[in-house]
């Protein structure tokens, strides 16, 4: 096995995994997906896994999961404040007191069909955190904005916006998820090299906004069209730590062979010799 490689540090950043199962599974289809996942899932403490079932199935998914610290349970918006008139809203605070770990904020799906902006998905961030869950922010340009050239424009607006008062802590428990808009639930994912490039220009828009050592600790996820045949490759890149996973991850078989996929990625990932400086 060669050296660790210096020029990024993989060890710092643990693969994590998760499953956003948007409007999909009832409490009872939670329980029959959790029944077959949990059983395959019994070694995959090199990989965080996340399950992100609808609010309903939030109870479920908490019950059947309980004393399994590498699995873990994530809502998929939330409102910002405590608690108060704000109808058919779910709470941090409420998260937080059924022991939810993670919330996704900011989804494309949340940004474009209900209207969620920078400075509303930057009051979650801040909220999800007092309530000491830990935010996956979602970031993600149209197809439009790419052939445009503006990637790096919209990826610095929406970073810059929803991070606000994020202190360099917060910053490193939080997960940002690059989700190209173009790729999702359209059955084309984005290139290794393509997400590569978008990841590696996150990292440095957070060191931009925080230093170095904090945007190297901080775990970027890709998402659009992630299925088992295409995790590896794109796990291998050395800015990739994981993903979120929407269509193939409705399917216990097919979840298991992505994480699976991931571990066996990020283990080669580890092993891979110092390169040249500049390489
Ligand atoms: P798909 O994996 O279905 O493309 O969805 C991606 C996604 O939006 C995850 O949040």
């Amino acid at each position: 096995m060669g050296a660790l490689r210096t020029d990024f540090h993989p060890t710092m950043r643990k693969p994590i995994i998760a499953a956003n199962w948007k409007m999909h599974k009832t409490p009872p289809e939670t329980e029959d997906f959790l029944r077959d996942f949990l059983v395959l899932a019994q070694s995959g403490e090199s990989v965080d896994i996340v399950i992100a079932p609808p609010f309903i199935s939030l109870s479920a998914a908490l019950a059947m999961i309980t004393n399994r610290d590498h699995v873990r349970v994530s809502a998929q918006n939330m409102h910002f404040e405590p608690s108060g008139a704000y109808t058919g809203e779910i709470s941090p605070l409420m998260l937080r007191t059924m022991h939810v770990s993670y919330v996704i904020l900011g989804h494309s799906e949340r940004r474009s069909i209900f209207g969620e902006t920078d400075a509303l998905i930057n009051k979650k961030v801040l909220a999800a955190h007092h309530y000491h869950l830990k935010p996956i922010l979602c970031v993600g340009e149209t197809l439009e904005e790419r052939d445009a050239g503006k990637l790096e424009e919209v990826l610095t607006t929406q970073l810059t916006g929803s991070l606000a008062s994020v202190t360099a802590d917060q910053m490193v428990g939080t997960v940002i998820a690059y989700e190209p808009v173009w790729a999702i639930g359209t059955g084309r994912t984005a290139t290794a090299a393509q997400a590569q490039e978008a990841h590696a220009l996150v990292r440095r828009i957070i060191t931009g906004l925080y230093d170095p050592e904090t945007a190297r600790r901080v775990r970027i996820q890709y998402g659009g069209s992630v299925k088992p045949g295409n995790m590896g490759e794109l796990m291998a890149q050395p800015d990739v730590d994981g993903a979120l996973v929407g269509g193939a991850s409705l399917e216990s078989g097919s979840f298991w062979e992505i994480v699976r996929a991931a571990a066996e990625a990020n283990t080669v990932k580890l092993s891979a010799p110092i390169l040249p400086a500049g390489n």
